[in-house]
This record gives C-alpha cells, sequence and structure tokens, in this order.
C-alpha cells in the first residue's frame, strides 16, 4: 500500500534520522509529570545509596516515550544502556549472554518485554531477583545446575501491554509507570522544542494546531511536524503558518480532533455496519483490515480518551460523540447499547 501511514512502520525511518529528537535527560523529557518525579527521588535514592535502580516496567500505547525514558534513566543514572527486545532473544543462551556481558548498575532495556517466550522468561526470574544465572551443564542423569553471579543491573521493560505480562515476571519489577497521553500544552511544548532543534521557522497557533491533532502522542507531533515543514518548503516560502499547518494537516487527512483515516474507518464500521456495535475486535478487524493489535494498541486508547468509543463485555460501541463527529444522525441510547431508528 502506497499511502503514507501516520502511525505505521514508516515512522521509525523518519525517528533513526532525527535521533536528534530524542530527550536525554529528564530536564528536556516533557510531560509525565508523576512519573518523572517519583523517578526522580527513585534514582536519587539509589544513586545516594551507591547501589543499581530497582527494576522498572514502563507501559502504554506506543509514541508516548518508553524507549526515550529508559534511554532518560540511563544518562540519569550515568550508566551505559544496552537495549534488545522480547522477539529479538530467541534462546536462553541470548539472554545469558547479554546478561554476563553488563557491568554493575548498568541498564539493560528490553522493549516488547510480553513478547519474550518462555523458557528466556524463566532466566530473567533470578536475573532479577537474585542477580544469578542458573545454568545446566551436562545431559540426561548427570545434568547439574550452576549458578553464577551477575552485576546488580536494572532492568527495564517496555510494553504497550502489561496485561500480557504474566505475574511472575510483572511482580520482579519495583517500579511500574503507566505512561499517559499528552495534552495539547505538553505536546505545544514538544512541537515548539523539535522546530527549534530542526531549525524550522514556526507560528505559535501552528505549533498548538498540530499539537491539537497529535492523538496525543509524541510520536505523531514529530511526524506531522515534519510532514507539514514539506508543504511549507514546496507549497510556501518554508515557514509554517497557521496557513501552512492547517493546509498540510487537511491534506494529510489528519482532522480537527487528530483523527485519520484509519480511525474513521474504524468509527464508520462500527456505527454503519453494526449500528453503533457492541462489535467484537475480530470482527472489527475483519471489517476495517487492521490487525486487532494494532486496533486496540494503536488507535482504541485515543478514541477512548476522546470518549467515542466505549469498551463493553460484548464489544466496542461508538458513542454519541463520534456520531456527531462524524455527522452521522444518532438514534440509539449509548448507554444500553438499544439502537432506535425514530422514523
Ligand atoms: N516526553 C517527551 N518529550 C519530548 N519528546 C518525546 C517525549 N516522548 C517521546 N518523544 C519523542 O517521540 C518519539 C517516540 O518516542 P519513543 O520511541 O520513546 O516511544 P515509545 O513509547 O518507545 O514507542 P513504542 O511503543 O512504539 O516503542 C521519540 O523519538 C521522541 O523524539
Ligand atoms: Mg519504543
Amino acid at each position: 500500500m502506497e499511502e503514507e501511514r501516520l502511525l505505521g512502520g514508516a515512522v521509525r525511518r523518519d525517528e533513526e534520522a532525527d535521533m536528534s529528537l530524542r530527550p536525554r535527560t529528564m530536564a528536556e523529557y516533557v510531560g509525565q509529570e508523576k512519573v518523572k518525579s517519583n523517578l526522580s527521588v527513585f534514582i536519587e535514592a539509589a544513586k545516594k545509596r551507591g547501589e543499581s535502580l530497582d527494576h522498572v516496567l514502563l507501559y502504554g500505547p506506543p509514541g508516548l516515550g518508553k524507549t526515550t525514558l529508559a534511554g532518560v534513566i540511563a544518562t540519569e543514572m550515568g550508566v551505559s544502556l544496552r537495549i534488545t527486545s522480547g522477539p529479538a532473544i530467541e534462546k536462553p543462551g541470548d539472554l545469558a549472554a547479554i546478561l554476563t556481558n553488563l557491568m554493575v548498575s548498568d541498564v539493560l532495556f528490553i522493549d516488547e518485554i510480553h513478547r519474550l517466550n518462555r523458557s528466556v522468561e524463566e532466566i530473567l526470574y533470578p536475573a532479577m531477583e537474585d542477580y544469578a544465572l542458573d545454568i545446566m551443564i551436562g545431559k540426561g542423569p548427570s545434568a547439574r545446575s550452576i549458578r553464577l553471579d551477575l552485576p546488580r543491573f536494572t532492568l527495564i521493560g517496555a510494553t504497550t501491554r502489561a496485561g500480557m505480562l504474566t505475574s511472575p515476571l510483572r511482580d520482579r519489577f519495583g517500579i511500574i509507570n503507566r505512561l499517559e497521553l499528552y495534552t495539547e500544552g505538553e505536546l505545544t511544548r514538544i512541537v515548539n522544542r523539535s522546530a527549534g532543534i530542526l531549525g524550522i521557522f514556526i507560528d505559535p497557533a501552528a505549533s498548538v494546531e498540530i499539537a491539537r491533532r497529535s492523538r496525543g502522542t509524541p510520536r505523531v507531533a514529530n511526524r506531522l511536524l515534519r510532514r507539514v515543514r514539506d508543504f511549507a518548503e514546496i507549497r510556501s516560502d518554508g515557514q509554517i503558518t497557521m496557513d501552512v499547518a492547517q493546509y498540510g494537516l487537511n491534506a494529510l487527512d489528519v482532522d480537527l480532533l487528530g483523527l485519520d483515516g484509519t480511525d474513521r474507518v474504524i468509527l464508520n464500521a462500527i456505527i454503519r455496519k453494526f449500528d453503533g456495535g457492541p462489535v467484537g475486535l475480530d470482527t472489527l478487524a475483519a471489517t476495517t483490515g487492521e490487525e486487532p493489535d494494532t486496533i486496540e494498541d494503536v488507535y482504541e486508547p485515543f478514541l477512548l480518551q476522546l470518549g467515542f468509543i466505549q469498551k463493553t463485555p460484548r464489544g466496542r460501541k461508538a458513542t454519541r460523540l463520534a456520531y456527531a463527529h462524524l455527522g452521522v444522525p444518532y438514534g440509539g441510547d449509548a448507554e444500553s447499547g438499544q439502537v432506535v431508528f425514530s422514523d
């Protein structure tokens, strides 16, 4: 599909080209005030005692700054960061090799930690709890297990799905933080900061406009800023004025609330094909051509925050607000799920 995705894989490429936009310190990291202030205390306390930081679990929708925050934590602790991911660690031996190469207090970041396979996860339990590695030597009746000491490291796990973590794993994190969608004001600061780093001139009102349409997500804000800059350079004099921002955002199919084409496909499916719902996630996925995980992780958090959908035990329902936004006459009762047409 040629269509440019605002939330999909192509985003990563842009990000790699613009590592400069990633905040490196707590002071540069915008928003998430509660998480930051708590973490700052834990970091300062660990440093004061000369200990490693306790293991940290970060969860929340994609693009909210989990990977970035892991880097910030390592910087603030003054230690090295080693990055890997659940699917990248195939065998217990792969993880053992990573663990034995860590230095005291180093941060090991495991992205998508809910995707670790079971045999790898079992290596993590003693590693996290006792800083020990249990290795089996030999096979059959003569096999025996020996225990190796590991440096006292900090594991930072990130996931979009805290609910998919096994409880033995979740219970071994001493610090658990959920990242929230960002406010318009915070996103405005992020857009201004990024524009400054990239050397883009942007009107204050245009920053707010981009922020407002970024669905609470810094990754989307940076992405929209870059794309609007393209419009400014090609269709105008390079400066992002309010007019250019609105023109670019409309051309990108991002509506006034930040919904993109896929959001509208999802809402339209619930409303028009399923009379407002409830409709099950898998049915909705099949109807819209999106993966169930993508709907749940990427699209739903923002639609829920807007109050456009409700999750019920029987599936997703569109609310009165969603009908109003799409300009569809509302004939149902969002509370009961009964759709009653008046004519
Ligand atoms: N608090 C923040 N302040 C400023 N910029 C931020 C902040 N959080 C994230 N960003 C920007 O948003 C981009 C995406 O953040 P990041 O990669 O850390 O998200 P993530 O939560 O790890 O996403 P995923 O779940 O997809 O891995 C970063 O490149 C960074 O530039
Ligand atoms: Mg990440």
